[in-house]
Order: C-alpha cells, then sequence, then structure tokens
C-alpha cells in the first residue's frame, strides 16, 4: 500500500557529495598550500606528518601512521603482527572484504566469528567459539559506529595472550568506559574512504602504544625501507601504503572537524532514537550503556512478522520519501562471497586455504545464526554530519508512514530474544 496524498519530500544530504560533506575553505587552502608546494610526497613534506602527530594526539597514543586505505591500515595491522603461514586470525562475518583479504595476502587464514543479530557486532562469546591453538590475533569490528562489547573480548584475548585489532573504520571517537576505540586493543586501523567521518577520498590510519608494533607498521607502510638507520635496508616484504600530501593536508583540516562532526551526528540519531521509539514493527538499533556510538549509519532492526517483506519492503516503501536506505547491509556474509566459498587467492594454489584447518573453513550455517538473523532484519539508513533537525525529523517521520504502508495487520507482541545469547548478554559491557 502506498501513502495516498504524495508527502512532501526534503532531500536528505547525502556523504557521496558536497551535500553531505564538510569540505570549506580551510581544506581548499590546505590542498592549495601543498599544490603550490610542488611536494606531493609524505616523506618529504609536511602534512603527513602534522596528520600522524594530530592523530595520535587526539586518539591519546603514542603513535600514529597515514597509509592510503582502510583495507591499507588493516594490512599494516596484521603485517605488524607478522602471522606464520595457516596461523589463524579471528574475524567477524560482517564486514568489508578490505578488512579480510589483507589476512590471506600476509599467509593467514581468516576465521570468521559469528554475530550478535541486535548489533551485527562480534562477542566475547562468539569468539571464544572458534578460537584455537593457531589463532595469532583477533579483529574486532565496530560496526555502523556502536562499539562491540570490549571489557569482556579484552579479558578473554588478555587472558590467552591474543593482541587484539579494532578495526576502527567506521566509529572514531566512540568510546567504552570513556576509552577511545581503537586504542583498547593492541592496534586501531581507520579508514578515511568517501563516506567515513573524517574523509579524505581514500585513506586511512593505524595506531598503536606499543613500540615494536609501530616500528614494523611504519616499516610496512615504507617499503620497510629503514628510513634514518644507519645502515637502512628493505628489511622484509612489504609495500608502499603512503598516502600522498594532497590527502594528508585534507586530513589534518577534516580531523579539526571530527569532534564536531560525530556531535552532529548522534543529536541527529537522538531525534531519530526519540521518534522511532515504539512504533511497532521496528527496534532501533542499541549500544551498551557504558559505551558511545558514532553513528557511521543509523539502523533499525526490522520484524518481517510485522512488516510485509521485512527490511526489503520497508526500504522499498522508503523510496516514496526518496529515502535511500539499505536493507540487508552486505546482503550476505562474507563467507559466502567467491573468494572465500572457491577459496581464489594466488594463482590456482588456493594458498594460504591449503594450510587450514578443515574446521576454520567450514562456512556451515549452522554455524551463524546471529549472522544469518542479523543480516535479514537489518535496515541501514543515512545519516551525517550536514543533517538538521528538519533532516532527522523527515527521515523519521517518512519511515513512521512508510511502516504504517507495509504493515501485516493483527500481527503479535514484538520478538525479543537473541539467538547467539538467548537474552541481553550481548550488551552487557
Ligand atoms: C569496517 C571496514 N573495514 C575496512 C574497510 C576498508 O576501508 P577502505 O574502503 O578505506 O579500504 C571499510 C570500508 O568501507 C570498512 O567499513
Amino acid at each position: 500500500m502506498t501513502p495516498t496524498v504524495q508527502p512532501e519530500i526534503i532531500k536528505l544530504p547525502s556523504d557521496q557529495d558536497i551535500s553531505g560533506r564538510t569540505f570549506g575553505a580551510e581544506e581548499i587552502a590546505a590542498v592549495t598550500e601543498v599544490l603550490q608546494s610542488g611536494v606531493l610526497i609524505t616523506t618529504k613534506g609536511k602534512f603527513g606528518k602534522r596528520l600522524e602527530e594530530s592523530f595520535a594526539k587526539r586518539m591519546g597514543v603514542k603513535y600514529a601512521y597515514a597509509c592510503n586505505s582502510g583495507s591499507a591500515a588493516v594490512h599494516t595491522a596484521i603485517a605488524a603482527i607478522n602471522p606464520n603461514p595457516g596461523d589463524e586470525i579471528v574475524t567477524t562475518s560482517i564486514t568489508d572484504m578490505g578488512a579480510l583479504t589483507p589476512i590471506m595476502f600476509q599467509g593467514a587464514i581468516p576465521v570468521f566469528a559469528d554475530v550478535c543479530p541486535k548489533t551485527l557486532n562480534v562477542t566475547a562469546q562468539t569468539i571464544e567459539k572458534v578460537l584455537s591453538e593457531k589463532t595469532k590475533a583477533i579483529i574486532v569490528t565496530h560496526l555502523f559506529g556502536n562499539p562491540c562489547v570490549m571489557k569482556e573480548i579484552m579479558e578473554l584475548a588478555d587472558a590467552r595472550g591474543i593482541p587484539v585489532i579494532e578495526d576502527t573504520a567506521q566509529s572514531p571517537l566512540a568510546t567504552v568506559d570513556g576509552k577511545l576505540v581503537g586504542t583498547i586493543g593492541k592496534i586501531g586501523a581507520f579508514s578515511f574512504q568517501q563516506g567515513k567521518h573524517l574523509t579524505t577520498g581514500e585513506g586511512g590510519i593505524v595506531v598503536t602504544n606499543d613500540d615494536d608494533l609501530a616500528r614494523r607498521m611504519f616499516l610496512f607502510i615504507n617499503k620497510s625501507w629503514g628510513y634514518g638507520d644507519a645502515n637502512a635496508d628493505h628489511y622484509f616484504s612489504a609495500l608502499n601504503y603512503r598516502m600522498t600530501e594532497l590527502q594528508a593536508a585534507l586530513a589534518v583540516e577534516q580531523l579539526k572537524k571530527l569532534d564536531v562532526c560525530v556531535e552532529q551526528r548522534q543529536k541527529m540519531a537522538k531525534i531519530l532514537d526519540g521518534k522511532l521509539a515504539g512504533i511497532d514493527g521496528i527496534e532501533v538499533y542499541q549500544s551498551a550503556p557504558n559505551a558511545t556510538h558514532v553513528y557511521w549509519k543509523y539502523c533499525l532492526r526490522v520484524d518481517d512478522a510485522k512488516i510485509q517483506d521485512g527490511a526489503v519492503g520497508l526500504a522499498k516503501a522508503l523510496k516514496v520519501y526518496d529515502v535511500a536506505s539499505a536493507p540487508r547491509y552486505v546482503v550476505k556474509p562474507a563467507f559466502k562471497c567467491q573468494v572465500f566459498t572457491e577459496q581464489n587467492t594466488l594463482g590456482d594454489s588456493h594458498f594460504p586455504f591449503n594450510l587450514a584447518r578443515p574446521e576454520a573453513v567450514d562456512y556451515a550455517e549452522e554455524k551463524f545464526p546471529g549472522t544469518f538473523k542479523g543480516l535479514h532484519d537489518v535496515l541501514v539508513l543515512p545519516i551525517n554530519e550536514k543533517y538538521e533537525a528538519r533532516h532527522a525529523e523527515f527521515l523519521a517521520e517518512s519511515i513512521r508512514e512508510a511502516v504504517e504502508s507495509v504493515r501485516i495487520s493483527g500481527s503479535g507482541a514484538n520478538e525479543t530474544g537473541c539467538v547467539v545469547c538467548g537474552g541481553n548478554r550481548c550488551f552487557e559491557n
């Protein structure tokens, strides 16, 4: 059923163009300065270093190293851990592919943990199930800007001496117990891609407090050339993952706006939370009481017993309001992609999967109830720092009307249980 009265459409700012991005005179001046200097390479210019210093300061860490994508940041983190071929790295079944293929490029096996269906985040419980003697690291992804339950995860990892890499691509400045995510584990990896809070089109950065990991990360980004060493050499197999001075100059200015960007997103999310609470058939995403969510995206869970065609049906109904939403986010779990189902890696070797324990590459659906349930129910909605109250109110009203138009009449009570923990344990930070 579509609404009988055509709604008044307000065009929402988009993070895919200037309507939803914050580039202004500051960024133009910084990029112009780089061009006028003629120095575009960070090994010779000042902006790369300035970015690393200011990012480390804002994160409260000893080291930050800029690189040219979030994928490069994750790759750098894994290379710093230095797994042996066939070692395992536990990661999430729902993430961007750029966070997964670097594992194989370093010769390690990604082992997928299930996620909480309410947050789509890994939990200590789901990670513990897939740990083995071969686990060399755990990667946690704070999906959509909503932090994982870090206390339990760190307790588990610390008890076994396993380093945690935080994929912070979607969650800069999110906190758990007042601590910034990305600084709780050993390494934080950030992305500055077009749609991220802080953007340079493509770009990334890694942070750590660990001297040895920092050294390896610096080297990995720089073809492992020992800049400044007495007998400098290329010490190990590494890439050129440097960003340019143009990106760094842009990032320096974007970083100054990051706190305001996050605050504005949080304000808009609060309006949405208030207006959408209690609407039968949808549930707003929760975060743990001791965590702050930074809203890379704003997500709903859609109950398909109450909404015709669930998240897909609601997304279709929202098109009437010109609201572009993504039902089921990445649509399928990572392990359903050909790179994993066919183990398409180097030539026809299937390396490193040819070294894997059978259980590590067993992607049987019954092992991932939270993944399938979570993806089935999630509707990902746009949000960014250019939203004003009128945009959030329009979005909330569009959702309310769209829900009415696709509601299945006579449906019963809200479903509350969690298929992973059976209750609310996934949220107890
Ligand atoms: C969680 C996560 N990790 C890693 C990446 C990879 O970042 P990039 O696209 O900058 O390579 C992304 C990008 O969207 C992401 O969302």
